[in-house]
């Protein structure tokens, strides 16, 4: 397969269509959302699980190629041990329940992130969801857990140098590309929306990279709340939009109305 546009780094002015290859979201607001109703925070994410696999089969149905969400931060330690844990019981036993629907759904599946942290016993788990779904060709499904952007570019460049220690590449030469390879998200797409519901306008160490050029789109609906009107209110923002990836709008225009991908 040959390697995806990085729309943002390509000279060209990259085809673009109204529906965004990869949607990108912080599902924010589930713990105000049960403390609205009067429940533990921990109702809130329950709920969020089923706000997931409605936006998963609307992605789907779509012909959206990638979606990335952010499940567990590297900050979320931070909260109160009893959160984490039921947290993390509640993607294991997601991950139990959804691999092999997404699986029958031709889905691929995917987990980025410092997993190690969560133990043996969920990294298998991970592991084996993610090995029995590998070659679905439809949807492809990445969760961030215990993922941050700083650690991301972090680990990336701890790659780079080893290969600069070992003389395999000369410092000298290194540009944003050489480092495209070691970040997780290397082989897939640059998002073209970032969704964050939940009302605070922020990226939070999401995938800070491959954000420099995303449509970013903020809601207020807490995350439980998410559903497929809310949705298409998002892609109806994103389709309204001209990115213009430092070209000026005239560019735009023009390689639109002509061919398209036309070199600046
Ligand atoms: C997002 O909802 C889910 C995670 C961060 C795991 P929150 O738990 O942050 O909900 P609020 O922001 O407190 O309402
Ligand atoms: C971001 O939400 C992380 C996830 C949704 C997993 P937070 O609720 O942790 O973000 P902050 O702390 O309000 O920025
Ligand atoms: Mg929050």
């Amino acid at each position: 397969m040959s390697e995806p546009i990085k729309s943002s780094t390509s000279a060209a002015i990259p085809p673009l269509s109204g529906v965004p290859v990869h949607v990108a979201v912080i599902m924010d607001g589930n713990g105000r959302w049960a403390r609205s109703r009067g429940l533990p925070r921990f109702a809130g994410h329950r709920r969020g699980v089923e706000a997931v696999r409605d936006l998963v089969a609307a992605c789907g149905e779509k012909g959206i190629r990638y979606l990335t969400l952010f499940a567990f931060s590297s900050e979320n330690w931070r909260r109160p041990e009893t959160e984490v844990h039921l947290l993390l019981d509640l993607f294991g036993m997601a991950l139990d329940k959804e691999v092999k629907k997404l699986h029958a759904n031709n889905i691929r599946f995917r987990v980025i992130g410092d997993i190690v942290a969560f133990g043996d016993k969920l990294v298998e788990r991970i592991r084996q969801g993610e090995a029995l779904t590998r070659d679905n060709t439809a949807l492809t499904l990445t969760i961030a857990a215990n993922y941050g952007g700083r650690w991301d570019i972090a680990q990336a460049c701890r790659e780079l140098a080893r290969r600069a220690a070992s003389g395999l590449v000369d410092p000298a030469s290194i540009t944003p590309d050489s480092l495209e390879p070691f970040l997780s998200m290397a082989k897939v797409p640059e998002p073209d929306l970032f969704i964050r519901t939940g009302g605070e306008q922020r990226v939070s160490n999401f995938l800070l990279w491959q954000l420099a050029y995303t449509e970013l789109y903020f809601t207020p609906v807490l995350w439980p709340d998410f559903d497929r009107a809310q949705f298409e209110i998002a892609l109806a923002s994103y389709a309204g939009r001209q990115r213009r990836f430092g070209h000026t709008g005239e560019q735009i225009e023009a390689a639109s109305s002509g061919s398209t991908g036309k070199r600046a």
